[in-house]
Protein backbone atom coordinates (compact mmCIF):
# COMPACT_ATOMS: atom_id res chain seq x y z
CA UNK A 1 0.00 0.00 0.00
CA UNK A 2 1.16 3.56 -1.01
CA UNK A 3 0.90 6.68 1.49
CA UNK A 4 -1.55 7.91 -0.61
CA UNK A 5 -4.20 5.21 -0.36
CA UNK A 6 -4.21 5.69 3.72
CA UNK A 7 -5.52 9.33 2.77
CA UNK A 8 -2.21 11.00 3.62
CA UNK A 9 -1.38 14.43 1.33
CA UNK A 10 2.03 12.96 -1.41
CA UNK A 11 4.06 15.80 0.13
CA UNK A 12 2.82 14.79 3.98
CA UNK A 13 6.04 13.82 5.24
CA UNK A 14 6.80 16.62 7.52
CA UNK A 15 2.86 17.61 8.61
CA UNK A 16 0.98 16.00 11.40
CA UNK A 17 -1.70 17.90 10.88
CA UNK A 18 -4.23 18.22 8.02
CA UNK A 19 -4.82 21.01 6.20
CA UNK A 20 -7.98 23.10 6.86
CA UNK A 21 -11.25 22.83 4.60
CA UNK A 22 -10.82 26.11 3.30
CA UNK A 23 -6.87 26.08 2.88
CA UNK A 24 -7.78 22.20 0.58
CA UNK A 25 -10.73 24.82 -1.35
CA UNK A 26 -8.16 27.83 -1.69
CA UNK A 27 -5.34 25.18 -2.81
CA UNK A 28 -6.91 22.27 -5.16
CA UNK A 29 -7.05 22.75 -9.39
CA UNK A 30 -8.01 19.60 -10.07
CA UNK A 31 -11.63 20.78 -11.50
CA UNK A 32 -9.57 22.87 -14.15
CA UNK A 33 -6.42 21.27 -14.96
CA UNK A 34 -7.91 17.90 -15.69
CA UNK A 35 -8.18 19.82 -18.94
CA UNK A 36 -4.17 18.89 -19.22
CA UNK A 37 -4.31 15.46 -18.39
CA UNK A 38 -3.45 13.84 -21.49
CA UNK A 39 -0.33 16.41 -21.79
CA UNK A 40 0.49 15.39 -18.18
CA UNK A 41 0.72 11.85 -19.41
CA UNK A 42 2.54 12.62 -22.12
CA UNK A 43 5.05 14.38 -20.45
CA UNK A 44 5.07 11.48 -17.45
CA UNK A 45 5.95 8.77 -20.24
CA UNK A 46 8.27 11.21 -21.83
CA UNK A 47 10.25 11.40 -18.46
CA UNK A 48 10.41 8.13 -17.87
CA UNK A 49 11.86 6.61 -20.77
CA UNK A 50 14.34 9.40 -20.47
CA UNK A 51 15.31 7.97 -16.96
CA UNK A 52 15.60 4.60 -18.09
CA UNK A 53 17.79 5.53 -21.09
CA UNK A 54 19.75 7.32 -18.42
CA UNK A 55 20.30 4.13 -16.47
CA UNK A 56 18.36 6.45 -13.24
CA UNK A 57 15.48 4.19 -13.28
CA UNK A 58 15.49 0.20 -14.49
CA UNK A 59 14.02 -0.80 -17.58
CA UNK A 60 11.86 -3.33 -15.79
CA UNK A 61 10.03 -0.08 -14.00
CA UNK A 62 9.95 1.85 -16.95
CA UNK A 63 8.11 -0.37 -18.66
CA UNK A 64 5.35 -1.01 -15.79
CA UNK A 65 5.24 3.02 -15.64
CA UNK A 66 4.70 3.09 -19.38
CA UNK A 67 1.96 -0.03 -18.71
CA UNK A 68 0.41 2.06 -15.95
CA UNK A 69 0.17 5.20 -17.94
CA UNK A 70 -1.48 4.17 -20.78
CA UNK A 71 -4.05 2.77 -18.91
CA UNK A 72 -4.50 5.92 -17.46
CA UNK A 73 -4.45 7.59 -20.83
CA UNK A 74 -7.25 4.66 -21.64
CA UNK A 75 -9.25 5.72 -18.69
CA UNK A 76 -8.49 9.60 -19.71
CA UNK A 77 -10.12 9.14 -23.00
CA UNK A 78 -12.78 7.19 -22.15
CA UNK A 79 -13.83 9.10 -19.15
CA UNK A 80 -13.13 6.64 -16.59
CA UNK A 81 -10.29 8.78 -14.87
CA UNK A 82 -11.25 9.25 -11.12
CA UNK A 83 -10.48 12.76 -10.63
CA UNK A 84 -10.34 13.44 -6.76
CA UNK A 85 -10.11 16.54 -5.08
CA UNK A 86 -7.77 15.23 -2.29
CA UNK A 87 -5.36 14.75 -4.84
CA UNK A 88 -4.94 18.51 -5.11
CA UNK A 89 -4.17 18.79 -8.74
CA UNK A 90 -3.79 16.74 -12.28
CA UNK A 91 0.47 16.04 -11.75
CA UNK A 92 -0.91 14.45 -8.09
CA UNK A 93 -4.30 12.62 -9.48
CA UNK A 94 -2.25 11.17 -12.12
CA UNK A 95 0.71 9.71 -9.71
CA UNK A 96 -2.00 8.49 -7.43
CA UNK A 97 -3.35 6.93 -9.32
CA UNK A 98 -0.43 5.68 -11.41
CA UNK A 99 0.49 4.29 -7.47
CA UNK A 100 -2.87 2.11 -7.38
CA UNK A 101 -2.19 0.44 -10.54
CA UNK A 102 1.29 0.11 -10.22
CA UNK A 103 2.10 0.42 -6.71
CA UNK A 104 5.74 1.55 -5.40
CA UNK A 105 7.15 1.73 -8.64
CA UNK A 106 4.84 4.40 -9.33
CA UNK A 107 7.04 6.64 -7.04
CA UNK A 108 10.32 6.07 -9.25
CA UNK A 109 8.63 8.41 -11.55
CA UNK A 110 8.87 11.38 -9.79
CA UNK A 111 12.96 11.03 -9.61
CA UNK A 112 14.77 14.30 -11.22
CA UNK A 113 11.62 16.20 -11.43
CA UNK A 114 9.03 19.17 -9.64
CA UNK A 115 5.71 19.66 -10.38
CA UNK A 116 6.74 22.57 -10.65
CA UNK A 117 9.09 21.75 -14.23
CA UNK A 118 6.33 19.44 -15.25
CA UNK A 119 3.44 22.19 -15.15
CA UNK A 120 4.95 24.32 -17.11
CA UNK A 121 5.56 21.60 -19.47
CA UNK A 122 2.06 20.53 -19.77
CA UNK A 123 0.60 24.13 -19.73
CA UNK A 124 2.93 24.55 -23.31
CA UNK A 125 2.04 21.80 -24.38
CA UNK A 126 -1.62 22.18 -24.05
CA UNK A 127 -1.10 26.10 -25.31
CA UNK A 128 0.68 24.67 -28.57
CA UNK A 129 -2.18 22.31 -29.89
CA UNK A 130 -4.34 24.92 -29.02
CA UNK A 131 -1.88 27.90 -31.18
CA UNK A 132 -2.00 24.94 -33.91
CA UNK A 133 -5.76 24.96 -33.97
CA UNK A 134 -6.35 28.56 -34.42
CA UNK A 135 -4.05 28.74 -36.86
CA UNK A 136 -6.42 26.11 -39.00
CA UNK A 137 -9.80 27.76 -37.97
CA UNK A 138 -8.34 31.14 -38.93
CA UNK A 139 -7.20 29.33 -42.36
CA UNK A 140 -10.63 28.16 -42.86
CA UNK A 141 -12.25 31.91 -41.98
CA UNK A 142 -10.07 33.20 -44.13
CA UNK A 143 -11.48 30.93 -47.17
CA UNK A 144 -14.64 31.58 -46.25
CA UNK A 145 -14.15 35.39 -47.20
CA UNK A 146 -12.22 34.41 -49.70
CA UNK A 147 -15.37 32.49 -51.45
CA UNK A 148 -17.54 35.69 -50.85
CA UNK A 149 -14.86 37.88 -52.56
CA UNK A 150 -14.45 35.61 -55.17
CA UNK A 151 -18.21 35.65 -55.82
CA UNK A 152 -18.96 38.63 -55.54
CA UNK A 153 -15.54 40.30 -56.51
CA UNK A 154 -17.15 43.45 -58.59
CA UNK A 155 -20.17 44.50 -56.30
CA UNK A 156 -20.15 48.17 -55.56
CA UNK A 157 -20.26 49.39 -51.94
CA UNK A 158 -19.97 52.44 -49.76
CA UNK A 159 -16.17 52.63 -48.71
CA UNK A 160 -17.01 54.49 -45.21
CA UNK A 161 -14.78 56.57 -43.27
CA UNK A 162 -16.15 57.62 -39.73
CA UNK A 163 -19.03 55.21 -40.67
CA UNK A 164 -19.76 58.35 -43.55
CA UNK A 165 -20.25 57.09 -46.77
CA UNK A 166 -16.95 58.26 -48.34
CA UNK A 167 -15.83 56.05 -52.01
CA UNK A 168 -16.98 53.33 -53.42
CA UNK A 169 -15.32 50.41 -53.32
CA UNK A 170 -15.96 46.82 -54.25
CA UNK A 171 -17.33 43.90 -52.13
CA UNK A 172 -14.36 41.81 -52.53
CA UNK A 173 -12.20 44.41 -51.71
CA UNK A 174 -13.49 44.99 -48.32
CA UNK A 175 -13.91 41.05 -47.99
CA UNK A 176 -10.03 40.88 -48.71
CA UNK A 177 -9.40 43.31 -45.84
CA UNK A 178 -10.39 40.89 -43.80
CA UNK A 179 -8.87 37.99 -45.16
CA UNK A 180 -4.98 39.87 -44.46
CA UNK A 181 -6.19 41.00 -40.91
CA UNK A 182 -6.72 37.41 -40.33
CA UNK A 183 -3.63 36.16 -42.37
CA UNK A 184 -1.98 38.49 -39.73
CA UNK A 185 -3.35 37.10 -36.51
CA UNK A 186 -2.29 33.59 -37.99
CA UNK A 187 1.39 34.47 -38.49
CA UNK A 188 0.77 36.07 -34.81
CA UNK A 189 0.14 32.45 -33.51
CA UNK A 190 2.54 31.01 -35.43
CA UNK A 191 5.40 32.95 -34.13
CA UNK A 192 4.08 32.50 -30.66
CA UNK A 193 4.13 28.82 -31.45
CA UNK A 194 7.97 29.15 -32.60
CA UNK A 195 9.25 31.10 -29.46
CA UNK A 196 7.35 28.92 -27.01
CA UNK A 197 8.50 25.75 -28.56
CA UNK A 198 11.30 25.08 -25.82
CA UNK A 199 10.98 22.48 -23.29
CA UNK A 200 11.72 23.46 -19.32
CA UNK A 201 11.29 19.95 -18.64
CA UNK A 202 14.37 18.60 -16.38
CA UNK A 203 14.29 22.12 -14.63
CA UNK A 204 12.98 20.14 -11.74
CA UNK A 205 12.38 22.62 -8.98
CA UNK A 206 14.39 25.56 -10.12
CA UNK A 207 17.76 24.65 -10.24
CA UNK A 208 18.06 21.88 -12.22
CA UNK A 209 18.79 18.37 -10.66
CA UNK A 210 22.35 16.20 -9.73
CA UNK A 211 20.98 13.41 -11.92
CA UNK A 212 22.59 12.84 -14.90
CA UNK A 213 19.25 13.36 -17.28
CA UNK A 214 19.00 13.78 -20.77
CA UNK A 215 17.09 16.97 -21.36
CA UNK A 216 17.54 16.78 -25.40
CA UNK A 217 16.06 13.88 -25.19
CA UNK A 218 12.41 14.60 -23.51
CA UNK A 219 12.53 17.74 -25.29
CA UNK A 220 12.82 16.16 -28.58
CA UNK A 221 10.15 13.35 -27.43
CA UNK A 222 8.00 16.04 -26.83
CA UNK A 223 8.14 18.12 -30.00
CA UNK A 224 9.82 20.63 -28.70
CA UNK A 225 12.67 22.56 -30.33
CA UNK A 226 15.13 22.53 -27.74
CA UNK A 227 15.74 22.64 -23.55
CA UNK A 228 15.24 25.56 -21.79
CA UNK A 229 18.18 27.30 -21.50
CA UNK A 230 17.57 28.23 -17.53
CA UNK A 231 16.27 25.64 -15.36
CA UNK A 232 14.85 29.22 -12.98
CA UNK A 233 13.43 30.95 -16.09
CA UNK A 234 11.83 27.47 -17.44
CA UNK A 235 9.93 27.07 -14.04
CA UNK A 236 8.91 30.86 -14.03
CA UNK A 237 8.28 31.71 -17.60
CA UNK A 238 4.50 32.04 -18.27
CA UNK A 239 4.93 34.71 -21.34
CA UNK A 240 4.33 32.00 -23.51
CA UNK A 241 0.96 32.16 -22.52
CA UNK A 242 0.86 35.75 -22.37
CA UNK A 243 2.07 35.73 -26.04
CA UNK A 244 -0.77 33.32 -27.18
CA UNK A 245 -3.33 35.43 -25.15
CA UNK A 246 -2.77 38.74 -26.41
CA UNK A 247 -2.43 37.20 -30.40
CA UNK A 248 -5.79 35.63 -29.29
CA UNK A 249 -7.14 39.27 -27.74
CA UNK A 250 -6.21 41.09 -31.38
CA UNK A 251 -7.52 38.06 -33.58
CA UNK A 252 -10.65 38.43 -31.22
CA UNK A 253 -10.42 42.09 -31.61
CA UNK A 254 -10.99 41.61 -35.89
CA UNK A 255 -13.26 39.01 -35.54
CA UNK A 256 -15.67 41.76 -33.24
CA UNK A 257 -15.25 44.39 -36.23
CA UNK A 258 -16.09 42.38 -39.06
CA UNK A 259 -19.03 41.06 -36.56
CA UNK A 260 -20.26 44.67 -36.08
CA UNK A 261 -20.08 45.19 -39.65
CA UNK A 262 -22.35 42.03 -40.02
CA UNK A 263 -24.70 43.53 -37.40
CA UNK A 264 -24.86 47.02 -39.13
CA UNK A 265 -25.20 45.78 -42.82
CA UNK A 266 -28.03 43.31 -41.86
CA UNK A 267 -30.09 46.05 -40.36
CA UNK A 268 -33.15 47.41 -42.13
CA UNK A 269 -31.98 50.54 -42.84
CA UNK A 270 -28.57 48.87 -44.13
CA UNK A 271 -29.75 45.47 -46.20
CA UNK A 272 -26.31 45.05 -47.47
CA UNK A 273 -26.05 41.59 -46.50
CA UNK A 274 -28.71 38.79 -44.91
CA UNK A 275 -28.01 36.07 -43.02
CA UNK A 276 -29.91 32.48 -43.04
CA UNK A 277 -31.80 31.28 -40.67
CA UNK A 278 -29.20 28.92 -39.36
CA UNK A 279 -27.02 31.86 -38.27
CA UNK A 280 -29.34 34.42 -36.85
CA UNK A 281 -33.00 34.37 -34.51
CA UNK A 282 -36.02 34.97 -33.77
CA UNK A 283 -37.92 37.21 -31.25
CA UNK A 284 -39.97 35.93 -28.57
CA UNK A 285 -42.54 39.19 -28.75
CA UNK A 286 -41.78 40.62 -32.47
CA UNK A 287 -42.70 38.30 -34.91
CA UNK A 288 -41.06 40.00 -37.77
CA UNK A 289 -37.53 40.03 -36.12
CA UNK A 290 -34.21 38.05 -37.44
CA UNK A 291 -31.64 39.38 -34.94
CA UNK A 292 -27.93 38.59 -36.02
CA UNK A 293 -27.13 37.22 -32.48
CA UNK A 294 -24.31 35.20 -33.48
CA UNK A 295 -22.53 37.87 -34.59
CA UNK A 296 -23.46 40.48 -31.68
CA UNK A 297 -21.70 37.61 -29.33
CA UNK A 298 -18.63 37.29 -31.41
CA UNK A 299 -18.72 40.88 -30.97
CA UNK A 300 -18.71 40.48 -27.47
CA UNK A 301 -16.21 37.69 -27.02
CA UNK A 302 -13.08 40.09 -27.36
CA UNK A 303 -14.35 40.94 -23.69
CA UNK A 304 -13.38 37.64 -22.01
CA UNK A 305 -10.05 37.27 -24.43
CA UNK A 306 -8.55 40.26 -23.82
CA UNK A 307 -10.11 40.28 -20.12
CA UNK A 308 -8.01 37.35 -19.71
CA UNK A 309 -4.71 38.86 -21.38
CA UNK A 310 -4.93 41.56 -18.27
CA UNK A 311 -6.07 38.75 -16.14
CA UNK A 312 -2.66 36.71 -16.44
CA UNK A 313 -0.73 40.12 -17.03
CA UNK A 314 -1.67 41.13 -13.50
CA UNK A 315 -1.09 37.76 -11.72
CA UNK A 316 2.15 37.77 -13.39
CA UNK A 317 3.32 41.37 -12.38
CA UNK A 318 5.74 41.27 -9.90
CA UNK A 319 6.15 38.04 -9.00
CA UNK A 320 10.34 37.53 -7.82
CA UNK A 321 11.78 33.98 -9.58
CA UNK A 322 11.24 31.16 -9.37
CA UNK A 323 7.97 29.36 -9.06
CA UNK A 324 4.95 30.76 -6.91
CA UNK A 325 1.40 29.05 -6.69
CA UNK A 326 -0.01 32.38 -8.22
CA UNK A 327 1.13 30.64 -11.17
CA UNK A 328 -1.41 28.36 -10.60
CA UNK A 329 -4.00 31.63 -11.68
CA UNK A 330 -2.55 30.71 -15.15
CA UNK A 331 -4.86 28.41 -16.83
CA UNK A 332 -8.23 29.31 -16.12
CA UNK A 333 -8.01 32.72 -17.94
CA UNK A 334 -5.89 30.67 -20.69
CA UNK A 335 -8.93 27.98 -21.01
CA UNK A 336 -11.61 30.40 -21.07
CA UNK A 337 -10.25 32.69 -23.54
CA UNK A 338 -9.28 30.05 -26.18
CA UNK A 339 -12.02 28.32 -25.90
CA UNK A 340 -13.87 31.88 -26.47
CA UNK A 341 -12.03 32.16 -29.16
CA UNK A 342 -12.57 28.60 -30.62
CA UNK A 343 -16.69 29.22 -30.72
CA UNK A 344 -15.98 32.72 -32.09
CA UNK A 345 -13.73 31.65 -35.10
CA UNK A 346 -16.50 28.61 -35.97
CA UNK A 347 -19.42 30.66 -35.48
CA UNK A 348 -17.75 33.82 -37.94
CA UNK A 349 -16.30 30.71 -40.51
CA UNK A 350 -20.19 29.80 -40.73
CA UNK A 351 -21.23 33.45 -40.93
CA UNK A 352 -18.70 34.16 -43.34
CA UNK A 353 -20.03 31.45 -45.33
CA UNK A 354 -23.51 31.78 -45.22
CA UNK A 355 -24.06 35.45 -45.80
CA UNK A 356 -25.54 36.78 -48.90
CA UNK A 357 -25.23 39.90 -50.36
CA UNK A 358 -27.41 42.46 -51.70
CA UNK A 359 -26.05 43.87 -54.62
CA UNK A 360 -28.80 46.07 -55.49
CA UNK A 361 -29.14 48.12 -52.63
CA UNK A 362 -25.21 48.17 -51.88
CA UNK A 363 -24.77 49.68 -55.28
CA UNK A 364 -27.44 52.19 -55.05
CA UNK A 365 -25.61 52.75 -51.25
CA UNK A 366 -22.38 53.33 -53.17
CA UNK A 367 -23.62 56.30 -55.24
CA UNK A 368 -24.56 58.22 -52.18
CA UNK A 369 -24.34 61.04 -50.21
CA UNK A 370 -21.53 62.41 -53.22
CA UNK A 371 -19.68 59.27 -52.88
CA UNK A 372 -17.36 60.40 -56.23
CA UNK A 373 -16.31 63.66 -54.95
CA UNK A 374 -12.79 63.14 -54.57
CA UNK A 375 -13.19 61.37 -58.17
CA UNK A 376 -14.45 65.09 -59.45
CA UNK A 377 -11.96 66.93 -57.82
CA UNK A 378 -9.17 65.04 -59.35
CA UNK A 379 -10.14 65.07 -62.88
CA UNK A 380 -10.50 68.82 -62.11
CA UNK A 381 -6.51 68.23 -60.98
CA UNK A 382 -5.89 65.58 -64.14
CA UNK A 383 -7.87 68.08 -66.81
CA UNK A 384 -7.66 71.46 -66.11
CA UNK A 385 -4.52 71.42 -64.24
CA UNK A 386 -5.77 72.88 -60.87
CA UNK A 387 -3.87 72.33 -57.63
CA UNK A 388 -5.53 69.89 -55.75
CA UNK A 389 -6.53 72.03 -52.49
CA UNK A 390 -8.53 74.56 -55.36
CA UNK A 391 -10.00 71.63 -57.35
CA UNK A 392 -11.45 70.32 -53.50
CA UNK A 393 -12.58 73.69 -53.42
CA UNK A 394 -14.66 74.15 -56.38
CA UNK A 395 -15.47 70.22 -55.76
CA UNK A 396 -17.04 71.41 -52.13
CA UNK A 397 -19.19 74.04 -53.70
CA UNK A 398 -20.29 71.95 -56.42
CA UNK A 399 -21.72 68.95 -53.92
CA UNK A 400 -23.43 71.81 -52.15
CA UNK A 401 -25.01 72.99 -55.37
CA UNK A 402 -26.26 69.24 -55.21
CA UNK A 403 -27.59 68.89 -52.01
CA UNK A 404 -29.72 72.28 -52.48
CA UNK A 405 -31.30 70.91 -55.84
CA UNK A 406 -31.46 67.41 -54.16
CA UNK A 407 -29.42 65.88 -57.02
CA UNK A 408 -26.93 62.72 -57.06
CA UNK A 409 -23.74 64.46 -58.20
CA UNK A 410 -23.66 63.25 -61.67
CA UNK A 411 -27.24 65.03 -62.10
CA UNK A 412 -26.43 68.51 -61.86
CA UNK A 413 -26.17 70.13 -65.37
CA UNK A 414 -22.94 70.89 -67.06
CA UNK A 415 -24.38 74.67 -66.72
CA UNK A 416 -24.54 74.65 -62.89
CA UNK A 417 -21.06 73.31 -63.05
CA UNK A 418 -19.48 75.39 -65.37
CA UNK A 419 -20.73 78.37 -63.09
CA UNK A 420 -18.54 77.21 -60.28
CA UNK A 421 -15.55 76.43 -63.20
CA UNK A 422 -16.11 77.42 -66.34
CA UNK A 423 -13.12 75.31 -67.75
CA UNK A 424 -15.50 72.18 -66.97
CA UNK A 425 -16.80 69.94 -69.94
CA UNK A 426 -18.88 66.73 -70.67
CA UNK A 427 -16.04 64.55 -69.84
CA UNK A 428 -16.38 65.56 -66.11
CA UNK A 429 -19.46 62.87 -66.27
CA UNK A 430 -17.30 59.92 -66.70
CA UNK A 431 -15.65 59.70 -63.75
CA UNK A 432 -18.94 60.57 -61.48
CA UNK A 433 -20.31 56.71 -61.99
CA UNK A 434 -19.51 54.69 -58.49
CA UNK A 435 -18.03 51.91 -61.35
CA UNK A 436 -15.63 54.10 -63.15
CA UNK A 437 -14.63 55.83 -59.51
CA UNK A 438 -13.82 52.22 -58.33
CA UNK A 439 -12.24 51.18 -61.29
CA UNK A 440 -9.88 53.72 -61.44
CA UNK A 441 -8.33 52.90 -58.52
CA UNK A 442 -5.52 51.16 -59.41
CA UNK A 443 -3.03 51.74 -57.56
CA UNK A 444 -1.37 48.89 -55.60
CA UNK A 445 -3.89 47.38 -52.78
CA UNK A 446 -6.72 49.97 -54.67
CA UNK A 447 -9.99 48.91 -55.03
CA UNK A 448 -10.41 48.60 -58.75
CA UNK A 449 -11.85 44.97 -59.71
CA UNK A 450 -8.67 44.26 -61.53
CA UNK A 451 -6.61 44.81 -58.66
CA UNK A 452 -9.27 42.61 -56.57
CA UNK A 453 -9.17 39.83 -58.79
CA UNK A 454 -5.18 39.88 -58.63
CA UNK A 455 -5.20 39.55 -54.73
CA UNK A 456 -8.03 36.54 -54.96
CA UNK A 457 -5.76 34.73 -57.37
CA UNK A 458 -2.89 35.08 -54.90
CA UNK A 459 -4.68 34.42 -51.69
CA UNK A 460 -6.44 30.82 -53.30
CA UNK A 461 -2.97 30.06 -53.95
CA UNK A 462 -1.39 30.78 -50.63
CA UNK A 463 -4.71 29.04 -49.09
CA UNK A 464 -4.95 26.08 -51.31
N1 LIG B 1 -0.92 22.86 -9.49
C1 LIG B 1 0.29 23.59 -9.53
C2 LIG B 1 0.18 24.69 -10.61
O1 LIG B 1 -0.73 24.64 -11.36
C3 LIG B 1 1.42 22.68 -9.88
C4 LIG B 1 2.75 23.14 -9.38
C5 LIG B 1 2.80 23.05 -7.90
N2 LIG B 1 4.11 23.29 -7.41
C6 LIG B 1 4.36 23.50 -6.18
N3 LIG B 1 5.60 23.74 -5.84
N4 LIG B 1 3.43 23.51 -5.24
O2 LIG B 1 0.96 25.59 -10.64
Amino acid sequence: MTDTSKGQKMWGGRFSDKPSDIMQAINVSIGFDKRMAAQDVRGSKAHADMLAACAIITDTDNAAIQEGLDDILAEIESGRFPYRDEFEDIHLNIEARLSELIGETAGRLHTARSRNDQVATDFRLWVRDRLDGFSESLAELQRALLGQADAHADILMPGFTHLQVAQPVTFGHHMLAYVEMFGRDRARFKDARTRMNECPLGAAALAGTPYPIDRDMTSTALGFRAPMANSLDAVSARDFALEALSAASICATHLSRLAEEIVIWTSAQFAFVSLSDKFTTGSSIMPQKRNPDAAELVRAKVGRISGALISLTMVMKGLPLAYSKDMQEDKEPVFEAFDALSLALAAMTGMAADLSPNKANMEAAAGSAFSTATDLADWLVRELGIPFRQAHHATGEIVALAERQNKALHAVSLKDMQNIKPQIHEGIYGVLSPKNSAASRTSFGGTAPDNVRAQIKLWQKRLS
